[in-house]
């Protein structure tokens, strides 16, 4: 039992401490390091000035639009080579029609179960298994992390992001960032910005004032910029009314005034509609360059690629050659100072190391499976007489998100195959199992979810077989577990009462199944928190009807392509308060709230103490209590620490995550933790003088195990500036 501790405790530093009487470990964060690339920007810049004074116009046209639809443009008398730009966030994705990068990559577990470990040391480590591949395979760039904030459950892509609250997002992207970047590939920041559902996301407006911009859709990029990432992909949709690739607001003024990005900016595939804005935007690489034009998407404006359009817009004097040659310039500059002109990017010999990438897969599913419901501690499944029937939709399949994000991997274990490995014969399958094999099963297992992808968006019904299926199985076996795949939340209220207990899934990539089938078998305790609110009903939640009226769902790239169709407006009128935000403010109560998921364990919270009562302006405040595993097995918490501020000029949400930390206790351990509140964090972004602000006054700390589950509480004054 419980063999399989959970690494987090290297993240901190570890000491005792004197806690009244007791002797007590404290357990605080590493400070974080960002990334700096080996040649510094001044450097980069310069020496990338000087290459781009001795090329001709030509050449750097050529370098301001991609290649053969991955590629950008080699810079011979630099010894830049041709670099190969992949996806995604989750894995490489083999392009085998592309040259032969690599045979094969590890298919790890999503984004957003990543997430749901908030376990930031882990993002880093997980990265960099991606980091590898990439340089295994002669990737240069990799085209991920993408970190748009989930803010309705119907995105199609929800699973290739961080979840729905901003601070947790960040603090996973910043450390995903250095992973990746270690490793010398570099990480692309995707989608900029406000991308954030999928229906005909090329002609999707999303109109969201600065203040939510800034507290909620802005932070983990800035985060991602603040860590050193070196690429930023710009979105599909228009922001406040023009395309994000050619928005001078989106990447000159947000992403590069605001968050002082500097290194290469790039569109997402097929989105510049207007090459002279682009151009002027801030923008410096057109993806993928070129394509074919009888593509339906080009009907309305017909070729306006940049590489294609720059020579005519010269000639008309529409923009200059300084406007190339600082798109060139920032290309080069971004290649220089990750010294791809030094060394090969392939490195065949971290082909060795994809072993030890399956096996952080596993350690990030072990981590990032949340178990929702244990009615009557039916889970762990204890005792090797017990039948387990597995039935339902997606035992033998491989559950994965679709679209630019899929990652094929190979030797995957099915949920079938990892139930059956870590319980033999205890298992029986059958997919339509019998009224009579349910009832004489001690245990039954469902498997439901659905199968999100990039391009479209999908329903928060499950399909309505599902739910009868889980309703009828239920009615027939009291000691039902359901195991949801899905890339956000769906619909559970249907038969959540009738079921004994659910574990949150995710997509858990090619390993991990056995994640799970551990949790099941008691080898490892449950330790994933959700990182988004699971709403009892659609109508529930921020961002509802989510759909332009009349409209429907679809599947399929049609429609994605389709530009003709008119651009469609999607007010961000919740402003901040999206998510658990949005649930608390309103009084609606999720059925799962944000930072949500059980343990084998327990564990209990006490003598919560404050550094200070009053804080003056631009101080720090440090936050310690104690933490015990009051239950029999090892067992990792995560213990959130959330701030509000009852008293503002502005509305603010009722409380918001500032803080997090994930530990792992033995039974009866006993911790001193420490956490630290910066000015940062007590602000709100003030939209008249376009900056941050912590007013004076009283905040309330709140410390527990989940949104929902505060144990302690505490206030303090942050003083007037004198
Ligand atoms: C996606 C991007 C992806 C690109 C290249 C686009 O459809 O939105 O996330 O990186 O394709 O595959």
């Amino acid at each position: 039992m419980y063999k399989l501790a959970i690494s987090v405790v290297s993240l901190f530093f570890l000491f005792a401490c004197n806690q009244g009487s007791e002797q007590l470990k404290v357990v605080k964060h590493n400070n974080f390091v960002p990334y700096s690339p080996p040649v510094p920007y001044k450097e980069a810049v310069k020496k990338a000035g000087e290459i781009v004074n001795n090329m001709t116009i030509d050449e750097k046209i050529e370098m301001i639009g991609g290649h053969n639809s991955f590629f950008i443009h080699e810079v011979e008398s630099a010894n830049l080579p041709r670099l190969y730009l992949s996806d995604a966030t989750q894995g490489v994705h083999l392009r085998k029609n592309l040259d032969a990068q690599l045979e094969k990559s590890v298919a790890l577990p999503c984004p957003i179960l990543l997430t749901s470990t908030w376990n930031r040391e882990l993002a880093g480590k997980y990265a960099s298994c991606v980091g590898e591949e990439c340089r295994a395979g002669g990737i240069a760039v990799l085209l991920g992390p993408g970190m748009n904030l989930y803010r309705i459950a119907q995105n199609g892509r929800n699973f290739e992001y961080f979840g729905e609250d901003p601070y947790l997002a960040a603090r996973m992207i910043e450390n995903y960032v250095v992973g990746m970047q270690r490793t010398g590939t570099i990480a692309t920041l995707k989608h900029f910005v406000c991308n954030n559902t999928d229906h005909r996301r090329r002609t999707s407006n999303s109109v969201v004032s600065n203040r939510t911009l800034h507290e909620l859709y802005l932070p983990a990029f800035k985060a991602g910029v603040d860590a050193g990432a070196m690429a930023v992909m710009t979105a599909y949709n228009q922001v406040n009314d023009e395309w994000a690739a050619q928005s001078d607001f989106v990447v000159n003024k947000t992403l590069r005034k605001d968050l002082g990005f500097k290194w290469l900016v790039m569109s997402d595939w097929w989105s510049v509609w207007d090459p002279e804005k682009a151009i002027k935007s801030g923008l410096d690489l057109d993806m993928p360059g070129d394509g074919d034009l009888n593509w339906s998407m080009f009907n309305k404006f017909g070729d306006t690629f940049l590489r294609s359009n720059a020579k005519r817009l010269l000639n008309e004097g529409k923009v200059s050659e300084s406007d190339i040659s600082r798109m060139a310039r920032n290309i080069i500059a971004t290649e220089l100072a990750m010294e791809l002109d030094k060394k090969p990017v392939k490195d065949t010999s971290l082909l060795e190391k994809f072993p030890m990438h399956e096996k952080i897969g596993l350690q990030t599913a072990r981590e990032g499976i949340v178990l929702l419901k244990n009615e009557n501690n039916l889970l762990p499944i204890e005792g090797e007489e017990l039948k387990i029937l597995a039935t339902g939709f997606f035992m033998d399949k491989r559950m994965s998100g679709g679209g630019s994000a899929d990652v094929e991997g190979y030797n995957w274990v099915t949920l079938i195959d990892a139930l059956r490995n870590r319980f033999g014969e205890q298992v029986v399958f059958n997919p339509q199992a019998t009224n009579k094999e349910i009832e004489k099963a001690d245990i039954v297992i469902v498997s439901v979810g659905t199968l999100d992808s990039e391009g479209w968006n999908r329903s928060f019904d499950l399909p309505d077989e599902m739910d009868s299926r889980v309703r009828e199985i239920a009615a027939l076996n009291s000691n039902v577990v359901v195991v949801v795949n899905s890339g956000g939340g769906v619909n559970m209220a249907e038969w959540n009462d009738d079921v004994a207990a659910i574990l949150y899934s995710w997509y858990p990539g090619q390993m991990g199944n056995t994640a799970l089938a551990e949790i099941l078998a008691g080898d490892v305790s449950p330790s994933g928190k959700l990182p988004i609110s699971i709403e009892k009903m659609a109508e529930d939640a921020p961002g509802y009807p989510f759909l332009p009226e009349g409209e429907e769902l679809y599947t399929g790239w049609d429609i994605d392509s389709q530009l003709d169709s008119a651009v469609y407006d999607i007010i961000y009128d919740e402003g901040v308060f999206t998510g658990y935000r949005w649930y608390e403010a309103k009084k609606i109560e999720p059925l799962y709230p944000f930072g949500f998921g059980l343990s084998y364990a327990d564990f209990e919270y006490s003598k919560l103490k404050l550094s200070a009562s009053k804080i003056k302006p631009g101080e720090t405040l440090t936050v310690k209590f104690v933490l015990e595993n009051t239950g029999d097995v090892e067992a990792a918490e995560i213990a959130q620490l959330y701030i509000s501020d009852p008293k503002a000029s502005v509305d603010r949400p009722v409380k918001e995550l500032k803080n997090f930390i994930k530990v792992n206790l033995m039974p009866g351990e006993k911790i001193l933790v420490e956490l630290e509140i910066g000015p940062e964090d007590m602000s709100f972004y003030n939209e008249n003088t376009a900056a941050w602000v912590a007013e004076p006054g009283k905040f309330n700390v709140l410390v527990g195990a989940a949104s929902n589950d505060i144990r302690l509480e505490k206030s303090f004054e942050l003083m007037e500036q004198n």
